[in-house]
């Protein structure tokens, strides 16, 4: 969703400035705009569409100056158009703001201050921020961060604010409350992103802002932070856990493809340091000071959105199976809104990649609140729900920059899977010998991948024949039916073809109906307790002329021949089946959105990061 990034120190702001929108262009936006000080006024630049349309727009200009903010936004308040773009001025053009969030109460303030005579040129909740702001630092004259502070507490919702005031033209001042904002820190140089990315080239050292605080950025003077309650709080300088390669396509022609391919690298990283065969041992760091508490949950609740509530639903079956604990798989926007009941022996385990979705956030407030023991399982370090739970493990996948979720999804699943083996081997409900095998497995997952991942082509042929179709159903049963949902929402996510998630015996109970010569149904047909039921539900769909594309284990040979088209996949135990089913439907989905000439990396409507409910 929107990005921050911003900059005060000796250098030229607009290089840094445009170079860090453009490392936020993945979070997804619809439009996008700068403000630089210049001598004793903020020249200000906005353009809808792209981060390369604002470049040009600014091509000509004069755009001297050594400070700056600038801001991609995904359109929440008002169309994406220049006029809603940020960043907001005040009225005499001597403040400029760029948001992250949504003001909740902004309809109130917005009431009030056209009451004061305030006239509003945007339809945005923002612009209400930048006439309280200047509307209090008049008033109270007050110097401009207390202004900020006060006008904060008035604001009810989420935000990540950069301030520039021609007033104070050494100051650049920031707040957090929800969304986050980092502040890199350089030789007499400060750098602001919503996420590391537009920091990363410049400096490794960040502060992470806190919720309530505000920030006083002069290049030449130490870092002086602030709560909502006025007391000094010290900056906590941290090692950012990011690095520039990462951040690059290298030989891909799409991140989504370059990160469908590190799943292998991706796998390891997360198992490193967790997982050692010859010694036996599953162990997640992380999580040891509450381990107790899970042995000894109720029951778990796992919230999360998207493709993270897809790994929740493989964490189930991993669950119940190996720690024989009940689980529940809840829609995070749902859980949070619904009144749950939570008992303080509950143990919740938030999954977000992001670790910034609001819905999930909510839901780990929620569940704290309520007094269970909370768990994070993200991707992003130092990200909101890591530092909300009472603990939790990294995924370690790296940064996701692709909108659809790939690597971070088998990655999510990888975490759950050693979670639930450690935790099963110390409750003694697991055979030693089902617990060998799954460890054993379980490391010769990303040489698998890798033998998949050679089908590129193989995969690429079949897409060819999803290219014009407008619907198409995914089956699978067990743990493939998580993979169903999400072969699915990968589908429509990037191609924009309609595609439905189904239990493989749901079928007949309705969408049996939608079956001609013209529909495909991939199904996963893997080595499974319920292969021969499998093979029942593609009878039905044959039977009514669908065309049948499934994953299968290499040795098969019914559903082969029962297939239109199929894809190989190494026999894996049953339980660890998504990480190696999940690679095929990835690809598909990419070759089909590519051929279909879609924006493999930035999908109409998404953003990657969904810190709006
Ligand atoms: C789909 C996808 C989304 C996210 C969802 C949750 O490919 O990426 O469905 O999984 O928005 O995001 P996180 O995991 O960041 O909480």
């Amino acid at each position: 969703m929107c990005g921050i990034v911003a900059y005060i120190g000796n250098k030229e702001a607009y290089p840094i400035l445009i170079n860090g929108l453009k490392r936020l262009e993945y979070r997804g936006y619809d439009s996008s705009g700068i403000a630089i000080m210049q001598g004793n006024k903020i020249s200000l630049y906005k353009s809808r569409g792209k981060v390369s349309d604002l470049e040009a727009y600014c091509a000509d200009k004069n755009l001297s100056s050594t400070m700056g903010i600038a801001h991609t936004r995904w359109a929440t308040h008002g169309e994406p158009n220049d006029q809603n773009a940020h960043p907001h001025l005040s009225e005499d053009s001597k403040l400029a703001l760029i948001h992250n969030g949504i003001i909740e109460n902004y309809l109130i303030l917005k009431q009030e201050l056209m009451n004061r005579g305030y006239v509003f040129e945007s339809e945005t909740d923002t612009e209400v921020l930048v006439h309280l702001i200047r509307d209090i630092y008049e008033k109270e004259k007050v110097e401009l961060a207390e202004a900020v502070r006060l006008a904060l507490t008035n604001v009810i919702g989420t935000y990540a604010i950069a301030i520039l005031s021609v007033d104070n033209p050494d100051e650049l001042i920031i707040a957090k409350k929800g969304s986050p904002l980092l502040i890199g820190i350089g030789e007499n140089e400060y750098f602001v992103g919503s996420d590391g990315a537009p920091i990363v080239s410049h400096t490794k050292k960040v502060v992470y802002l806190e919720d309530g605080e505000v920030a006083v950025l002069n290049a030449k003077k130490a870092l002086t932070i602030k709560n909502i309650k006025n007391e000094k709080k010290r900056p906590y300088i941290q090692e950012l856990e990011m690095n520039l390669e990462e951040l690059e396509k290298g030989k891909f022609e799409h991140y989504m493809l370059k990160e469908i391919f590190e799943q292998p690298k991706a796998i390891r990283d997360s198992m490193r340091g967790r997982l050692n065969v010859k010694k036996d041992v599953v162990s997640l760091g992380g999580i040891i000071e509450y381990e107790e508490k899970m042995l000894n949950a109720r029951r778990f609740i796992i919230v999360a959105c998207g493709t993270s509530w897809h790994a929740g639903l493989v964490g189930e079956h991993l669950f119940e199976s190996l720690v024989r604990i009940p689980v529940e798989v809840e829609y995070a926007s749902e859980f949070r809104y619904r009144n749950p009941i939570i008992y303080e022996d509950d143990v919740v385990i938030a999954i977000s990649q992001s670790g910034e979705t609001a819905d999930t956030i909510a839901a780990v407030e929620l569940a704290k609140e309520k007094g269970a023991t909370v768990i994070g399982i993200c991707n992003v370090v130092g990200s909101t729900i890591a530092r909300l739970t009472h603990a939790g493990s990294y995924t370690h996948a790296g940064p996701e920059i692709g909108v659809a979720s790939t690597k971070a999804f088998t990655a999510q699943v990888t975490v759950l899977v050693l979670m639930a083996l450690s935790l099963a081997r110390k409750k003694g409900q697991i055979a030693l010998s089902t617990y060998h095998q799954l460890i054993n497995d379980l490391e010769s997952i990303p040489s698998k991948i890798e033998k998949i991942l050679k089908q590129n082509e193989h995969i690429k042929e079949i897409a060819r024949y999803f290219v014009g179709k407008t619907n198409a159903i995914y089956l699978g049963r067990g743990v493939n039916f998580p993979m169903a949902l999400e072969g699915a929402l990968k589908l429509k996510e990037i191609s924009y073809i309609h595609a439905e998630g189904y239990p493989a015996a749901e079928m007949k109970h309705g969408p049996i109906a939608l079956i001609d010569e013209e529909m495909p149904v991939i199904v996963l047909a893997t080595e499974q307790e319920t292969y021969d039921k499998v093979v029942s539900n593609i009878q039905e769909v044959i039977a009514r002329k669908g065309k049948i594309i499934s994953i299968v284990t290499e040795s098969d040979t019914i559903v082969k021949n029962m297939s239109n088209f199929y894809i190989e996949i190494p026999q894996t135990a049953e339980l660890l089946t998504p990480l190696v089913a999940s690679v095929p439907l990835q690809l598909l989905a990419y070759h089909v959105a590519l051929l279909s000439g879609c924006d493999v990396d930035k999908p109409r409507n998404l953003a990657k990061s969904v810190s709006v409910e």
